[in-house]
C-alpha cells in the first residue's frame, strides 16, 4: 500500500527557484504530470503535452524572479509561479522566438503559471501555499485579476482557491492530440 507521508508544515520552504533548480523542475513536472495526470488524461495526451506544452518557463525564473519553488529536507516537492507577461501557458518549447511582452497591471490579468507537486506530497496543501505566495506577489506589482488556463486536475485546486471558469479550450498539439483545459480568472480583492 502506497501511503502519502505526512508533511510536518514547518518543514515546508518556499522560497524564489533559481537557474540551477531547472534540471530538477524538469525531472518534478515529469514525475508530476505522469504520476497525477492520469485519472484526467490519457497516456498519449500526457505524453504529448509533456512533450509540447508542459515544461519549465526559464524566463520566469531567470529573468522575472516569479516562479517558485517548495522544498522539504532540501528536495523540491513543488512548483508554481506567476507571470507579468502574455504567455497563458506553455514551457520553453511552447513559445518558440515569439516575444512575450509585458502585461499592464492596470488593464490585464497576471497569469498563474505552471503549478506542480511531486505525487507524494499532493493534496498536503502545496498548492494552496504557492497560491498564495503569486497572489500576494501578483497584487503587489498592482495587478486586481488572475488568469490561467487549468488542465482538468489543476481545476479542483483553482476552484479552491477562489478561480471561476470562464470556458473550456481544447488545445490542439502540433500531433493533433486535444487536450481538455479550462480557462479561469479570479478578482483580486
Ligand atoms: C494541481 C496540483 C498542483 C495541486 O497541488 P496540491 O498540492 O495537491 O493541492 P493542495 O493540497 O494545495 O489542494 C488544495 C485544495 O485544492 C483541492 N484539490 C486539490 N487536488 C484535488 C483533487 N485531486 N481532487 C479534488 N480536490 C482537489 C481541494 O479542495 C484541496 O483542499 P483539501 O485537500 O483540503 O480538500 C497537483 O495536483 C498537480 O501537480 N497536478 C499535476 C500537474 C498539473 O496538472 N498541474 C496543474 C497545471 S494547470
Amino acid at each position: 500500500m502506497n501511503i502519502a507521508p505526512s508533511i510536518n508544515k514547518i518543514d515546508l520552504k518556499l522560497r524564489q527557484a533559481r537557474q540551477d533548480d531547472i534540471p530538477a523542475l524538469a525531472r518534478l513536472i515529469e514525475v508530476s504530470v505522469r504520476g497525477l495526470g492520469g485519472r484526467d488524461y490519457n497516456p498519449q495526451q500526457i505524453e504529448s503535452a509533456l512533450k509540447y506544452i508542459f515544461g519549465v518557463d526559464t524566463r520566469l525564473i531567470i529573468e522575472d524572479g516569479t516562479y517558485y519553488v517548495v522544498e522539504m529536507d532540501g528536495y523540491i516537492v513543488g512548483a508554481g509561479g506567476w507571470s507579468r507577461r502574455k504567455t497563458l501557458y506553455g514551457g520553453d518549447q511552447a513559445k518558440g522566438e515569439a516575444e512575450d511582452n509585458l502585461l499592464d497591471p492596470h488593464r490585464d490579468p497576471a497569469k498563474i503559471r505552471a503549478f506542480y507537486v511531486h505525487p507524494d506530497w499532493a493534496r498536503q496543501g502545496i498548492g494552496r501555499q504557492m497560491m498564495s505566495a503569486c497572489q500576494a506577489a501578483a497584487s503587489r506589482a498592482g495587478f486586481t485579476r488572475l488568469e490561467l488556463l487549468a488542465t482538468l486536475t489543476g481545476a479542483p485546486l483553482y476552484a479552491a482557491c477562489g478561480f471561476k471558469e470562464v470556458e473550456r479550450v481544447e488545445v490542439n498539439l502540433p500531433d493533433g492530440v486535444l487536450l481538455p483545459t479550462i480557462k479561469m480568472t479570479k478578482t483580486l480583492c
